[in-house]
């Protein structure tokens, strides 16, 4: 970052770095300080102020802010470090990380259907951003980006299952097992590009109407990568 004053005389750099809570609380409103801080997202401040006759060039190295702390306490990755004196490019940058991941399964067995039925999953071990909908069925994407879906179809005893995978209705994939006469399984896999509010679900074929449970039919997705802004 370069920044160029003609009158420069008097720099001031402030960076505050504000983290989640590390001290153990001592009184109560100190208790409620924190909270509020903890709450908000960690946060960086960078300010420069110039005054002054002379033109002075400053030029800083920029680090990104530190990743979200792992599960065990242990730092996140630092972002990628600017080059001294050269001004930042775009997409330098560590992304935000957009957390967006389900995964659900049957643990009924569902059907025979007479007619093409949307697929609901009696199982959500996974939905983080709240993603599948348990009540349709149905994934709802939160940003523009590219997604991975990945489809497991069982059926058991001499029956067929098949399901279509659809996005805002339009057929995308097919998914066929048939147990002859014992365990069947398949899958699928799709990677689509998709729009904030696209929905992606299943639809269970009445051409082979019976699906397996007991978590052998599963549905699951998450966020590749989110589109270039
Ligand atoms: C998402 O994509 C649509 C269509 O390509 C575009 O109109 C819209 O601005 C995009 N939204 C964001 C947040 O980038």
């Amino acid at each position: 970052m370069m920044i160029k004053s003609d009158i420069c005389m008097l720099m001031l750099v402030v960076m505050t770095m504000v983290e989640g809570r590390r001290y153990p609380r001592k009184n109560r409103n100190k208790d409620k300080e924190q909270a509020q801080r903890d709450e908000a997202e960690p946060v960086c401040e960078l300010e420069v102020a110039c005054r002054g006759e002379k033109n002075i060039p400053i030029t800083l190295p920029i680090r990104g802010a530190k990743g979200p702390q792992g599960k065990n306490g242990q730092k996140g990755e630092p972002g990628d470090a600017g080059i001294p004196g050269i001004p930042g490019r775009e997409g330098r940058s560590t992304p935000p990380i957009i957390r967006v991941a389900f995964f659900v399964g049957l643990q009924e067995n569902q059907g025979p259907v007479k007619e093409n039925s949307d697929l609901l999953f009696d199982k959500v071990i996974t939905n983080v951003g709240n993603v599948f909908n348990p009540d349709t069925g149905r994934f709802t994407a939160t940003h523009n980006g590219t997604y991975q879906f990945n489809v497991v179809v069982a059926a058991q005893g001499r029956q067929r299952a098949a399901v279509n995978l659809v996005r805002n209705g339009e057929m995308i994939a097919t998914v066929w097992a048939e147990s002859i006469p014992y365990w069947a399984s398949a899958s699928n896999t799709a990677i689509l590009k998709l729009k904030g509010g696209d929905q992606v679900w299943l639809v269970l074929l009445s051409r082979a109407p019976y699906i397996h449970g007991y978590m052998y039919s599963t549905f699951s997705g998450h966020l590749l990568f989110p589109d270039k802004k």
